[in-house]
């Protein structure tokens, strides 16, 4: 599935809508180029898990943590992204705690990523405009939840008559 975006409001409002399909244990994934929009959509989906609190990029902390209807992890591993030092630090532990957990750049440290997971690509298409934004959405590994969020998300796109 692969929808189109055209300001950034679009691109949290997706999240706002992704996060509707979300339950405690779920894995979204967030890759794309630096500013394409990984963190902006990571602001709507903490708005529809009902967290009131600014999200900034965890960049230097690798994680927070945001307490709404449903917890928030919120990882960004541009900085550190070496899967050893990552696994030694306990990143996999936090996947055993209750809560919905999205991660930027996930692609650099994707042997570490709960099969389970969803993928979000961002690309821009500088062609269409410096604000249009593709987003894919794609679960892998054969993953029965995260098709089933896959599912979900095409569903209500589809009612919207948004989807490419
Ligand atoms: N359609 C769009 N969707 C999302 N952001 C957009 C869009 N159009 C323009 N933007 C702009 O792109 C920038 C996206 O910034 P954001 O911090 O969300 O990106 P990021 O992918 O998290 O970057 P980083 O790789 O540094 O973490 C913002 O300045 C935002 O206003
Ligand atoms: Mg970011």
């Amino acid at each position: 599935m692969k929808i189109q975006t055209k300001h950034e409001q679009e691109t949290f409002v997706f999240g706002e809508n992704l996060s509707r399909s979300l339950q405690n244990g779920d894995v979204v994934c967030i890759t794309g180029d630096l500013g394409t929009g990984k963190t902006a959509l990571t602001k709507g989906i903490a708005k529809g898990l009902g967290i009131l609190d600014w999200i900034t990029s965890p960049t230097f902390t690798v994680v927070n943590e945001y307490e709404g209807d449903k917890r928030l992890f919120h990882f960004d591993v541009y900085r550190v992204h070496d899967e050893e030092e990552l696994f030694h630090i306990g990143f996999l532990d936090y996947f055993e705690r209750e809560g919905v957990f999205v991660i930027e750049w996930a692609d650099l440290i994707e042997a570490l990523i709960p099969k389970r997971a969803i993928w979000l690509q961002i690309e821009k298409d500088l062609e269409k405009g410096l604000d249009v934004r593709y987003i894919t959405v794609r679960a892998m590994h054969q993953s029965e939840r995260g098709q089933t969020l896959v599912d979900s998300l095409c569903a209500r796109y589809q009612q919207e008559g948004n989807r490419e």
